[in-house]
């Protein structure tokens, strides 16, 4: 065991080696506990004081190369820069109990990703580092193979949507190209014609691009009030959410783990669903709560609620009552297969007392301040 020493920042033993409370059990102090369970433990392990000083690494650590020096700068934000990179809180990030996914280059084509726990001690933290390169692998696999399956049901309809403005533009063109003399009126109510089905197909195009494309943000934990809010200024530029009025209720504990910009696509596309069911004009009211295991979301609008007859197909692709070039009808169906990528779920109902109620539901994890 002594062979472990110059890994480890010895704190002063107490004279019985522990401390002792009238008639309670003894408690080991922090060396005596702390560093065997730590070296028994597969994961890498960072152990850290108050002051942010790395105090001891694990024998997980040191064997993936790190080890604390004896001499020389002992800071965590100068000894696992990534890490610290990746902590939030101030004054003292590394006191704050959170988790986090750090991707790093180990080799110019070799990237890991890993998961990284802070939680409190005594005395100061510990960091509990997994890495989930595998898993991370797995699951880019298992969400881009849903992507394309999701996309693949679409694809029929995507053909059929995209399909007819082509029809529709191809005829109109061999009628123009058939006239000798085309008159103006006909030449202008022709190119109207196919400027608006173009329209169109960019319109899908774009909605469909934005869905297939991977995520831009890595998943991480975030505050489900910061993506409601990031939402909510997005609706402030369209034409029609600028003059809705949108109530917040937060709630600091909502945390999930997942991709926030694409919760904060779904977030807007129901409030812009919302801001033009009231036709720009009336409040949405979002509430946020915790449940024991999830984070629940409910979106309501003031406008006329679900249509009665459309309520079982508002989240199939391409659903739309919107008139001919304000709607893709895609949506719901893109936010429906985002909420499920994260194990969540979404509903739709009618309020009993008017407008239509959007429920999101998505795993619970605890905060940084949990
Ligand atoms: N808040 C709401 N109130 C009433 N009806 C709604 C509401 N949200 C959605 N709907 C109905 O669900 C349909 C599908 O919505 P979805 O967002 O998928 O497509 P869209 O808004 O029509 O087009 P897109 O979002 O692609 O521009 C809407 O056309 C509308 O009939
Ligand atoms: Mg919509």
């Amino acid at each position: 065991m002594s062979s472990r020493i110059p890994h480890r920042i010895e704190e002063p033993a107490s004279p019985e080696g522990g401390s002792r409370g009238a008639g309670m059990a003894v408690v080991p102090n922090l060396r005596d506990t702390l560093m065997p369970f730590a070296d028994s433990v597969p994961w890498p392990v960072v152990v850290v004081d108050e002051a942010g000083l790395v105090l001891y690494v694990n024998d997980a650590m040191r064997a993936a190369g790190k080890s604390v020096p004896e001499k020389g700068r002992r800071e965590l934000s100068h000894l696992f820069p990534e890490y610290f990179a990746a902590m939030r809180g101030t004054p003292a990030p590394w006191l704050v109990q959170q988790e986090f996914v750090v991707t790093r280059s180990v080799a110019p084509s070799l990237e890991i990703h890993e998961h990284v726990w802070v939680r409190r001690l005594p005395k100061g933290a510990c960091l509990i580092v997994v890495d989930e390169t595998r898993l991370h692998h797995l699951e880019s696999a298992h969400a881009q193979t849903a992507r394309l399956a999701s996309l693949g049901f679409m694809l029929a309809s995507v053909s059929h949507e995209i399909g007819n403005p082509l029809t529709a533009m191809h005829t109109m063109l061999q009628v123009l190209q058939s006239k000798k003399n085309v008159a103006r009126e006909d030449l202008e109510r022709g190119i109207r014609s196919v400027a608006s089905n173009v329209r169109r197909i960019v319109a899908i195009t774009r909605k469909l691009n934005a869905f297939a494309r991977a995520s831009t943000e890595s998943a991480a934990l975030f505050a489900i009030d910061a993506a409601i809010e990031e939402a909510a200024v997005l609706l402030g530029y369209d034409s029609l959410g600028e003059s809705v009025q949108l109530i917040h209720e937060p709630c600091a504990d909502a945390w999930t783990f997942g991709h926030v910009d694409q919760l904060q696509q779904v977030f807007h596309n129901i409030f812009l669903n919302a801001a033009q069911a009231m036709h720009g004009s009336g409040t949405i009211s979002v509430r946020s709560r915790v449940l024991e295991r999830s984070v629940e979301i409910a979106i309501r609008d003031a406008g006329p609620g679900l249509p009665e007859d459309a309520k079982s197909r508002i989240f199939d692709p391409f659903f739309t009552t919107k008139p001919s070039g304000e709607g893709t009808g895609l949506g719901l169906a893109i936010s429906y297969e985002i909420v499920h990528e994260h194990q969540g779920s979404l509903v739709a109902a009618n309020h009993p007392e008017g407008g239509a109620v959007f429920t999101i539901a998505l795993p619970r994890h605890a905060g940084p301040f949990a």
